[in-house]
């Protein structure tokens, strides 16, 4: 079965059973500092999942594109790849364990017709925080699973969340799928890795909020969120031993053995096809989600440098000396476009700057491998001489690492990173703490700077007299909004008082902020700005600010922009080819 099909009974199966289709947000949350890329598809929903109503009900189903950047180094086994599509349903404080069971149960054995004798399962072994999971275990049971293919796991197995460092979490049921190959040891189980088990879905009852480091309170509402991994799914499906046999992977390494004239290649060859076949995908779906992220050295840009510059590395290791990551993204966009309709909108900016970043790198390559070798006489690698590839020939410190790894050498990451702090380039740092940091922060300040967000996208339009700008990207932390919009010069200083002025002039108005719940067709009649790719009668939730700004928004907001104090526009700058980026704060 094909990853489309499977899709599309695992979607048709949760609407019969009154799940709402959602659409998959975007890779890069939005009012969330903390996290780089959206990891699992309950992330776009903490929000509900911590009591707000969802403006589509209780019950919804989705496929969210992921990136998981913390499997980067796992890339190339069996089962791990950076970018994946999950399918998920939720139910929000309606149905709970024993209908998630039933349902992904009948779903594996009955839809997708796998056999349950193959089927072993995890639960939650107990402990301080949270009793053991019997009541999964016996459902299980219940259902035919034997007393041995059910395993009892602690909390680094068997719970689930939060995303963060604090928020919705839960002990989980995971589904393993036997491939039948030799177990690796007699201690061989679900979970231990060596691809004998492949996991295909995790159901999470999320009664709990994480407050702090060992401190768990029950939540307002008893939730399930699941995720199946589609690609490992689709492999089970069609008889593969790795995700990267399954179709939507085929013309991509098909391609990459044409461009290498390496038809049958070795393990380490392998490998690098392998990683450049997941990166390449990254890299595409980043680059094609609207907002603009280019390489950079600075956090989502700097993991799509990395993406970008270790394909080209691996591609150069197979003899591909030429540019190939935009001959391989026109793949990805082919076969995606359909479900992700921004990859075609965004065709050309990914394809320029695939390229750009390819002319960029592929300048110092050659000679930084060179500095590479004649360093690794020596048998390691220091700070400085780490530092000194960053920074004249482009390497990323992982890609030494990796080069390292290689010729079994060892890399000085400490000397690195002091000779980093040095040259005060700190964000790559911050990028990774922010990463691995807490889920979205819904403090009063950060609702305020939300509030303040919509104004200013509202102010843009009526100063620079252009109903066609719109928001292309939106991050805030509680010290201030970031916010980028298409709009090709720099903003007069004249324009961005006026622009300063029409928001703080709407906050002495004492203005109502009034949300609705609309159907999509309702909202753009009501001219409201926001995504309109919600499907015919889905209800969303409109924010108004007293009739001066509309915009479709799952929130929160304030209530009234008196509370906002006093709004000041701190910088200016380019962001990409075509968008601009406003810093503000509220004083
Ligand atoms: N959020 C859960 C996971 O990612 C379902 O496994």
């Amino acid at each position: 079965m094909q990853t489309k099909q499977l899709k599309k009974l695992y979607l048709e199966f949760f609407k019969e059973k009154q799940h709402k289709i959602i659409n998959s947000s975007s890779l890069i949350p939005e009012h969330d500092p903390t996290v780089l890329f959206t990891t699992a598809g309950m992330h776009p929903l903490v929000p509900f999942l911590m009591g707000q109503p969802h403006p589509q009900g209780n019950r919804l189903v989705d496929v969210q594109k992921c990136i998981r950047t913390g499997d980067i180094d796992a890339v190339g086994d069996p089962s791990h790849l950076t970018f994946f599509e999950m399918l998920g349903n939720w139910s929000l404080g309606d149905y709970f364990k024993k209908e998630a069971i039933d349902w992904s149960y009948e779903f594996l054995t009955k839809i997708l017709k796998f056999n349950p004798d193959d089927l072993s399962v995890t639960v939650f072994k107990g402990d301080k925080d949270a009793p053991k999971d019997t009541e999964s275990a016996e459902k299980w049971k219940s259902l035919g699973i034997p007393e041995e293919r059910i395993y009892y796991l602690p909390k680094e197995d068997n719970w689930w969340g939060p995303a963060g460092k604090t928020g919705p979490c839960g002990p989980c049921t995971e589904m393993f799928i036997d491939t039948k190959i030799k177990p690796c040891s007699k201690d061989c189980r679900p979970g231990c890795g060596c691809g004998k088990y492949f996991e295909v879905w995790n159901d999470v009852f999320m009664e709990y909020n994480k407050v702090a480091e060992g401190q768990f309170e029950k939540l307002k509402q008893k939730n399930v969120d699941t995720g199946m991994g589609l690609e490992r799914t689709a492999a089970m499906l069609q008889g593969k031993k790795t995700v990267y046999d399954i179709e939507i992977f085929t013309p991509i390494i098909e391609k990459i053995k044409e461009l290498s004239q390496i038809q049958n290649p070795n393990q380490e060859q392998e490998l690098s096809i392998r990683i450049i076949t997941d990166h390449v995908r990254a890299s595409t779906f980043i680059l094609g989600d609207n907002l603009g992220i280019t390489p950079s050295n600075l956090d989502q840009g700097y993991i799509l440098r990395r993406f970008i510059r270790r394909s080209i590395r691996h591609g150069k290791s197979l003899g591909i000396e030429k540019e190939f990551l935009s001959e391989l993204a026109k793949i990805v966009i082919k076969l995606h476009k359909e479900d992700y309709k921004e990859l075609d909108r965004n065709k050309d900016f990914i394809i320029t700057e695939l390229k750009k970043e390819d002319e960029k790198f592929r300048k110092t390559l050659e000679k930084g491998l060179h500095k590479f070798e004649r360093m690794s006489q020596n048998k390691k690698i220091s700070g400085t001489e780490a530092f000194l590839l960053f920074q004249s020939y482009g390497f990323p410190l992982e890609m030494t690492e990796e080069l390292a790894k290689e010729t079994n050498i060892k890399v000085d990451k400490e000397g690195f990173e002091k000779e980093f702090k040095k040259h005060q380039e700190l964000s790559r740092v911050g990028a990774e703490k922010r990463f691995k940091g807490g889920l979205g922060d819904h403090s009063e300040e950060t609702t305020k700077l939300h509030t303040a967000t919509h104004l200013l996208n509202q102010a843009l339009r009526v100063v620079l007299k252009k109903p066609d700008i719109f928001q292309r990207g939106s991050n805030i932390t509680p010290e201030r909004l970031r916010f980028d919009f298409n709009f090709d010069r720099k903003l007069e200083k004249d324009e961005l008082k006026k622009v300063e002025d029409w928001v703080n002039g709407i906050i002495k108005e004492e203005l109502e902020v009034k949300r609705e719940e609309l159907t999509v067709e309702e909202a753009k009649k009501r001219g409201a700005q926001g995504v309109f790719e919600h499907k015919y009668g889905d209800k969303v939730f409109v924010y108004t600010i007293g009739g001066k700004s509309i915009e479709i928004c799952g929130g929160p907001h304030i209530k009234n922009t008196k509370e906002l104090g006093h709004f000041r526009i701190k910088k200016e700058q380019s962001s990409a080819a075509g968008v601009r980026r406003i810093k503000a704060v509220l004083e």
